[in-house]
């Protein structure tokens, strides 16, 4: 991935969308440890007055100190960043210590809106359904504002790569036909006006995370990530690979 913004250290990565619950902070809190575990500086931001990736990276730094079974992993700073000064300060950061990966939370909000003005990378986590899909028109909304706002600072317009999480967990090679259902939607929603600018704003990543209940149960609460779990269970296994995958995707 190209590092947009020159002389900077780092780049940053946005996960933020408009629906709730699609695993934005799942994916963020992934994405770092795959990223940190490549040897890379990573700082996670949460831009989410949820405050959900605060409060994993809390659970991390416990289970670093008291539990003999996981004191290896490494440490993930995670800071809490809200209002609109957001983007400025993760910019900050990358331009200083290195790659940031942001949870902007599922609302249209200011941190949103903040950070996709700065950010080098959007990846829009999404269930592959029709409220969910009902959300584009408004998040292509905040993507086309903030590009209005980067081409004045001669800034590469940014694109929402979108990927499917809870999946029904299956082989990889359905990954196509679960990629297709999203694309079929999206393609059908550019036949309106006011979405045919659609196919420049969305892209849909060919990775597919299915449904595991291993993040919720043995990841979250932990403050690990999948890559890291010490584990036999095949479903889990498959679980990591997943996110492995679309690590590589995003990443690289
Ligand atoms: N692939 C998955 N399989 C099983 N559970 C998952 C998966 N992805 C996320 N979850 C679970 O679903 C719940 C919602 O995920 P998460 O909190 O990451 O979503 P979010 O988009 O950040 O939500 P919010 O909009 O509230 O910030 C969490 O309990 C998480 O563990
Ligand atoms: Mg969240």
């Amino acid at each position: 991935m190209e590092n947009l913004q020159q002389g900077s250290k780092g780049i940053v990565v946005l996960f933020g969308g408009i629906k709730g619950g699609p695993g934005k902070t799942t994916v963020a809190y992934n994405m770092a440890v795959q990223h940190k575990a490549a040897g890379n500086n990573v700082t996670a931001v949460d831009a989410d007055d949820t405050t959900n990736l605060n409060g994993w990276g809390t659970s991390r730094e416990i289970t670093r100190e008291s539990d003999a079974v996981y004191s290896d992993i490494p440490e993930i700073v995670v800071v809490q960043k809200t209002g609109k000064a957001v983007g400025k300060a993760v910019r900050k950061l990358a331009d200083q210590l290195g790659d940031v990966i942001v949870d902007a939370g599922g609302l249209d909000s200011d941190e949103l809106r903040a950070v996709a003005l700065i950010a080098d990378k959007w990846v829009c986590p999404i269930v592959a359904s029709q409220f969910s899909i009902d959300t584009f028109g408004r998040l292509a909304e905040v993507a086309r504002n903030a590009n209005v706002m980067r081409e004045q600072f001669d800034i590469d317009p940014i694109k929402i790569h979108l990927v499917i999480n809870f999946a029904h967990p299956g082989p990889k090679s359905l990954n196509a036909s679960k990629k297709k259902e999203v694309t079929d939607i999206l393609e059908q929603a550019m036949q309106h006006e006011k979405n045919k600018d659609f196919g420049s704003i969305f892209t849909v990543l060919d990775s597919v995370i299915n449904y595991r209940r291993v993040h919720q149960r043995e990841c979250e609460g932990r403050g690990i990530g999948i890559g890291e779990l010490k584990t036999s269970n095949q479903s889990a296994l498959k679980g990591r690979e997943e996110f492995q995958d679309l690590y590589r995707e995003v990443f690289q």
